[in-house]
């Protein structure tokens, strides 16, 4: 993004939800050999929230973004664009027409993105975008996965990570002197995909295909923790020094450090390694565990709600994940 920003782009409110289940550690070590105790050391987190089959990725990205459309009083037929990142869809076609058509945003244009945990910064920096080359002015963009319902739930390993959850941002066109985004950095390193996914089954051969008994199927998440705890605390650190030096800004003047909430020493090494305090990371890892596209946009709204984020306030928001992608979007809070 060139910092001779002309078009500004402004956020206008948040919102978030999450489905009623809730899990603790305490219940889960009663369900597999594991314990709080390990959970919590090695990630930071004590409960997730899962959706059961009667709460849908679409009823919990429908609440967020209404809440966020109500908050800054815009009609959903005002929204002339919605983007959803999700990587757990309703429907492998997309989801976000199924979102635009329950929320009656009927005007909007629709689609998802897929980028797992990166995917809500790719979302908003893809907003921005359509928003600064004047195209669209009011646009919707939700964070979403139910990543529950792709887990093995015998395998201790992943099963204790992750949770469900949803949160939007509703971002207008404003002036430059309104602008909250300053600017971003997105990276991608698809030789090490094999680190974190969940694999397609395919119909292996010429007679499974003809006989039918397979249309193909996903897997389970399946992840080498080690490896991708190794390239989040290395690349994140990178992509915000860059991000920051391209607009000439040091780390001193940062507010707040909102990472993707994957897990508490992934964001505590990276808090170090540039030497920013703890108390400036925003973190709500411990009640939802890692909610993937959702984490950042639920974290934030959270934030907000508490009142932390003051007029002026200097936000680095980062999301890594399968890929492997990571990226950076730095924001000025302006109201
Ligand atoms: N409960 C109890 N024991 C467990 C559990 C569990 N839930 N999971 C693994 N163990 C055991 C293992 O079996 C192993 O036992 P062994 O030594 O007898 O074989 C031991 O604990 C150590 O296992 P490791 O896999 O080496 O555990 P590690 O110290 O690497 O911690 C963790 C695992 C927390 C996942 C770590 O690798 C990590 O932080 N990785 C970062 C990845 C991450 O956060 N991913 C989130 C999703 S990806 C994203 O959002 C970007």
């Amino acid at each position: 993004m060139k910092s001779s920003i002309t078009q500004g782009v402004r956020i206008l409110a948040t919102g978030s939800a999450v489905p009623d289940w809730c899990i603790s550690n305490k219940i889960l070590s009663d369900l597999i050999d594991t314990s709080d105790e390990w959970i919590f050391t090695r990630t930071g987190i004590k409960e997730r929230r899962i959706a059961l089959g009667d709460t849908s990725l679409i009823q919990m990205a429908s609440l967020a973004a209404m809440q966020a459309l109500r908050q800054a009083s815009i009609s959903p037929v005002e929204i002339d664009l919605i983007i959803l990142a999700t990587s757990s869809p309703n429907d492998l076609f997309g989801s976000a027409s199924q979102l635009q058509a329950e929320i009656g945003a009927n005007k909007a244009v629709a689609f998802d993105i897929t980028a797992a945990c990166s995917g809500f910064v790719i979302a908003i920096v893809t907003a921005t975008q359509f928003i600064q080359n004047g195209s669209y002015r009011n646009v919707l963009v939700v964070g979403a996965d139910v990543l529950s319902k792709w887990i093995d739930w015998s395998d201790r390993r992943t099963c204790v990570l992750f949770g469900d959850g949803a949160g939007a941002i509703l971002l207008q066109a404003c002036s430059s002197i309104q602008n909250n985004i300053l600017g971003f950095q997105l990276d991608t390193n698809g030789e090490k995909f094999d680190h974190l996914n969940i694999h397609y089954n395919g119909n292996k051969d010429k007679a499974d295909f003809l006989s039918a008994k397979s249309n193909g199927n996903y897997g389970y998440i399946t992840m080498n923790g080690k490896e991708v705890y190794k390239f989040a605390v290395s690349k994140v650190p990178d992509s915000i020094m860059k991000c920051l030096a391209s607009l000439n800004l040091s780390i001193e003047e940062v507010n707040w450090l909102l990472l993707h909430q994957a897990n508490k020493r992934i964001l505590h090494a990276v808090a170090d390694r540039l030497n920013i305090p703890k108390y400036k990371l925003i973190s709500n890892l411990a009640k939802y565990g890692n909610t993937s596209a959702a984490s950042i946009p639920l974290a934030l709204d959270e934030a907000i709600n508490e009142g932390k984020i003051k007029q002026g306030d200097l936000f680095v928001v980062s999301g890594f994940g399968a890929g492997l992608t990571w990226g950076t979007v730095i924001l000025k809070w302006i109201c």
